[in-house]
């Protein structure tokens, strides 16, 4: 027989479900392993949930189910809604049946009355993440609109402050933190893609919470289409997430035995955003089909030649490429018919004759002669009114009325939930892969969707088109055994777990620039593991910011990715080139600790002061970077902390041999000329003198293992 109270266990977490609530279950606990718990305490915790009577109000007060809606009095934000034509608009469940193992539950629900079938299922995956989702049947006999399906995430009690991220082009995921008062904190996506202002994570926790400690919970909904989080804090006394797709009026009609499913939602927590990162962190990485090999060092042409394509002046960029240590170059933008500026040729993916006549073979033969990978760019969604395919198939682009939708970059939306649009580019994408032995795509998506509808009543499309895009990935994953994909859109506009399920890396920003890459990979890094996020060494003069940097910055800054090169190194004096040639070198020795290590973001340091370090699974290595982002008000600076390390072992701390450590009208610093062998407690609640740095400067300290 079936227990009243589940207690799934998993990875440091715990999930409590009481069955008994009516009119459907309810989770009374998700957050920190509580221990192996008996069945009459957990019946204690679960009574202890149950909410009281009070005046004014209904006689039984309304719990938080897992799929709260209106008609069993919930008076907040509910989990489904829909209706029938305007009628059937009350959905009332009842559980039907429930199947449970140590870490998964998975309810059956259903509303004979209303003709619906429910079901949740809660996953609870290695490392502690609770993965929600929802399945909507209708089994009425007449079609039903679904306006709303979410999955929902109990919350503490005192999880009163939020963190999330917005942005733009250029600054995506930049943080903002507010007090999550009474009512909803809403975010949505209406965008056709996440979108560079879209949360990349709805944190909530208690107050002043930071990376090293307090703690705090937070859901990503894992879908690159239009999507909704929120956190609501109820005047009964609960507080909850909830997050799913969002669906345009009349996108999603199920008809008569027809079901629709939300995304996956993750759901993390932590004493610490740390903690949260690194249970999203592990998970991810332990998929089968995580990018298994070391992270090749890659070269991207975009900001080295923009759109000139020149057979010569490309391959003198692959040779420098080869000689500072590149092991992938990839041909940005520009190659395919027509493409000489952004204005015209997407959609038509043929090598342009007058730029290639001989094809890309003389490029690609050159580049593998060197022993790089061969990559290349493709934004196979989008289509300019300037093309072949626009002219020959008007219909194939995305439009809700007569005229097309705004233009963004002089470019539309291909409706690939379309067949024959979706077997056209399919096809030319295989051909591509045919023809050239490509090993990685940068697939770009540079625009909004704006009026994304098809048809000639113009219903909405952003739901369909994102499963086709997802088919189109897996299909030519599939197809072609090793390929590798980038997800790019307008720099860092489609970061999800949903197109990071099926393609390698996301580009997170088109911003090159250190500093404000600093706070994109940070707050990018709490979901998103770091060997996944394309960061490049950037040219010194920067094409966004106009800022100049130095070599060392750049290196600091995108050693705790995936690992690049966006510059044009062939017009490099051969000194830049060697101390570019030694950071690779430095970057490919410490990519296995990239790839399977822990971030780490100490808090609490001057505002000028970034420290953060990746520390390797074992514990026994780790690099921190102390950049100075602005001046320091003291001057020498206060000590800085190295958290993250095993407390009780003995670590020898040095300044990477690639840092300078001269500047004008300065001693040298102390700990540095000496063996500083210090445990992983000392250094992480002591630690020592950073060295005065002048703003924009970078300092890199190797920690390894002494016992
Ligand atoms: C936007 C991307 O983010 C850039 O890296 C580059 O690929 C351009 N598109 C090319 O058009």
């Amino acid at each position: 027989m079936m227990a009243d109270v589940l207690h799934l266990r998993r990875g440091g977490t715990s999930v409590i479900l009481d069955l008994t609530t009516a009119p459907i279950p309810s989770v009374v606990h998700w957050g920190a392993d509580l221990g192996a718990i008996d069945l009459s305490a957990l019946r204690s915790l679960a009574i202890g949930a149950a909410p009281q009577r009070v005046s004014g109000g209904l006689d039984a007060t309304p719990r938080l189910t897992v799929l709260p809606t209106a008609a069993s009095g919930w008076l907040f934000t509910p989990a489904v809604e829909g209706h029938r034509a305007g009628e059937g608009v009350s959905a009332l469940f009842a559980i039907a049946e429930v199947t449970a193992t140590e870490h998964t539950a998975s309810l059956f629900l259903t509303d004979a009355e209303g003709g619906l079938e429910a079901r949740v299922e809660l996953v609870l995956g290695g490392a502690g993440v609770l993965h929600q989702r929802v399945q909507l049947r209708n089994t009425g006999p007449t079609p039903y609109t679904v306006d709303r399906l979410q999955a929902t995430f109990p919350l503490p009690w005192d999880a009163t402050e939020i963190l999330d991220t917005t942005g733009r082009h250029l600054r995506e995921r930049a943080p903002q933190r507010r007090s999550l008062a009474l009512g909803t904190h809403l975010r949505e996506s209406r965008r056709g893609r996440p979108g560079a202002d879209a949360t990349v994570l709805l944190a909530a926790g208690r107050p002043g919470f930071g990376f090293e400690r307090g703690q705090v919970h937070g859901i990503h909904v894992a879908w690159s289409g239009n999507h909704r989080v929120l956190a609501e804090r109820t005047i009964n006394g609960d507080a909850f997430f909830a997050g799913g797709e969002l669906y345009a009026p009349g996108e999603i009609v199920l008809a008569p035995g027809e079901e629709i499913a939300t995304p996956w939602v993750l759901g993390s927590w932590g004493d610490g955003l740390s903690e949260l990162s690194h249970r999203f962190h592990d998970e991810w990485r332990a998929r089968p089909q995580h990018p298994p090999r070391p992270r090749p060092i890659t070269l991207n042409t975009w900001e080295a030649v923009y759109f000139d394509h020149d057979l010569a002046r490309l391959t003198a960029l692959a040779d420098a490429a080869a000689e500072v240590g590149v092991e992938r170059f990839v041909l940005d933008d520009g190659w395919f018919l027509g493409r000489r500026d952004d204005t015209a040729g997407l959609g038509d993916w043929l090598v342009d004759p007058v730029v290639w006549p001989e094809g890309l073979h003389p490029l690609v033969a050159h580049v593998r002669r060197l022993g790089m990978e061969f990559g290349l760019w493709v934004e196979p969604e989008m289509v300019n009114p300037d093309s072949e395919l626009a002219r020959t198939h008007p219909d194939w682009i995305l439009r809700g009325r007569a005229e097309l939708p705004p233009s963004a970059r002089q470019q539309q939306v291909l409706n690939l939930a379309h067949p024959d649009a979706y077997r056209y580019i399919a096809d030319r994408l295989h051909a591509l892969l045919e023809e050239y032995p490509i090993a990685y795509l940068k697939w770009d998506h540079n625009r909004d969707l704006v009026d994304a509808a098809s048809g000639p009543g113009g219903a909405a499309r952003v739901h369909a088109t994102t499963l086709a895009l997802y088919r189109l990935l897996d299909e030519l994953k599939a197809a072609h055994p090793g390929l590798e994909i980038e997800s790019c859109a307008s720099g860092g506009a489609r970061v999800d777990l949903g197109i990071l399920d099926r393609t390698d890396r996301i580009w997170t920003s088109d911003s090159l620039d250190p500093l404000e890459r600093l706070p994109n990979q940070r707050y990018t890094g709490l979901v998103v593991p770091p060997e996944m996020m394309g960061a490049h060494l950037t040219t010194p003069h920067l094409h966004t910011s106009g800022r100049t940097v130095d070599l060392e910055l750049s290196a600091a800054v995108a050693l705790i990715g995936h690992f690049g090169i966006e510059w044009d190194v062939s017009a490099t004096d051969l000194v830049t080139r060697e101390r570019i040639a030694a950071w690779v070198d430095y970057a490919k020795d410490l990519r296995p600790v990239v790839a399977t290590g822990r971030t780490i973001h100490a808090d609490g340091t001057d505002p000028g002061v970034d420290v953060r370090g990746i520390v390797s699974a074992e514990g026994d290595r780790a690099m921190f970077s102390i950049v100075q982002t602005a001046t320091d008000a003291a001057y020498p600076p206060g000590r800085v902390r190295f958290p993250g390390l095993t407390d009780d072992r003995l670590y020898r701390v040095r300044l990477s041999p690639l840092t300078s450590t001269h500047d004008a009208g300065q001693s040298a610093l102390a700990w540095t000329e000496h063996d500083t062998v210090l445990t992983g407690r000392q250094l992480g609640i002591v630690g020592l003198r950073p060295m005065v740095q002048q703003p924009q400067r970078a300092i890199v300290v190797d920690v390894v293992a002494a016992d």
